[in-house]
């Protein structure tokens, strides 16, 4: 039997410059997406997939995040006052429970590997689940819950993936694949946004991993990589000399809300599986005349 994954870490430290002014004083992962923040959709997939304690490593000006997680009183008295009992149950359910998230901080934007690496002591001991907030998965069941799903089957290190075409491959950090093994096959190796024409296939990280422990070791011995920063990718590939690497194919759609294309995509895409805006949103979209 394979140790269950009980914990992730949701990194919302990053600076979103790419979304500036909106990030200026405003969290992007707090950015809506239809009628929920960013962060709200990769919670929610978590807490489907079992998950029973959320990691939020975040840095200076992300105090929204911890509020939103957070019960608020007064609006649920009100709404309660107001007889809008559902909406009040609705926010309630969606709130996590005492004790299953904690926030740990990250000083200074030295990278997503050191982001991660900010909640080993919160982690311990056990292998943990990585989301980044700004990949939205819309898939049926969630994203995380595929891989958890292959994971019972085959243990070790898995990375979600996502296909796309040749044409884009360049844009990603791009995976070399093995065996099939079950719901899931080998991880050979990984390259960054390999130059056009040179990518090992055509399947992209898309942001969801499960990693055993000794990770955090190598990221803690973990030199900056490209950027100046702590890279994820580089203690991936370490660890590959020596552990099981295992890749998921994710049956459904990735938005990437951390660049303006994803995020307006997103908003587009998903308000169209909204009842109370679908109508609206197709007449519009029909009525546009390129
Ligand atoms: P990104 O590289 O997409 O986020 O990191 P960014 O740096 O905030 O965005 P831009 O490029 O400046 O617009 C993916 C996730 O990792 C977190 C970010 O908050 C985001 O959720 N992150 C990134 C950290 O927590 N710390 C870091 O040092 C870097």
């Amino acid at each position: 039997m394979v140790k269950p994954v009980r914990k992730a870490v949701i990194p919302v430290a990053g600076l979103g410059t790419r979304f500036l002014p909106a990030t200026k004083a405003t969290p992007k992962e707090m950015l809506t997406v239809v009628d929920r923040p960013v962060v709200q959709y990769c919670v929610d997939e978590a807490f489907e997939a079992g998950i029973e304690h959320v990691i939020f490593v975040t840095g200076r000006g992300k105090g929204l995040i911890e509020d939103h997680f957070d019960y608020q009183y007064e609006l649920d008295s009100t709404l309660r006052s107001r007889g809008k009992e559902a909406a009040a149950d609705k926010l309630d359910a969606e709130t996590p429970g005492a004790g299953q998230v904690s926030f740990t901080r990250q000083q200074k934007p030295l990278g997503l590997g050191h982001a991660v690496w900010c909640a080993r002591d919160i982690v311990g001991d056990e292998p943990f689940a990585v989301l980044l907030p700004d990949m939205v998965m819309d898939g049926e069941p969630g994203c995380l819950k595929q891989m958890m799903d292959a994971y019972e089957e085959v243990g070790g290190n898995i990375i979600s993936l996502q296909e796309t075409s040749p044409e884009l491959t360049h844009k990603y950090g791009i995976v070399s694949t093995g065996e099939e093994k079950g719901k899931a096959f080998e991880i050979t190796g990984m390259v960054e946004k390999p130059a056009p024409g040179t990518a090992p296939s055509n399947l992209y990280i898309n942001g969801r991993y499960i990693l055993q422990p000794g990770l955090m070791e190598l990221l803690a011995n973990q030199s900056t990589g490209a950027g100046g920063e702590i890279q994820l990718t580089d203690a991936m590939l370490t660890m590959m000399e020596t552990e099981p690497f295992y890749g998921v194919s994710f049956n459904g759609r990735t938005y990437d809300c951390g660049s303006k294309f994803g995020f307006l995509e997103a908003n587009i895409m998903l308000a169209l599986k909204h009842d109370d805006v679908r109508d609206e949103v197709r007449e519009l979209i029909a009525s546009l005349d390129l």
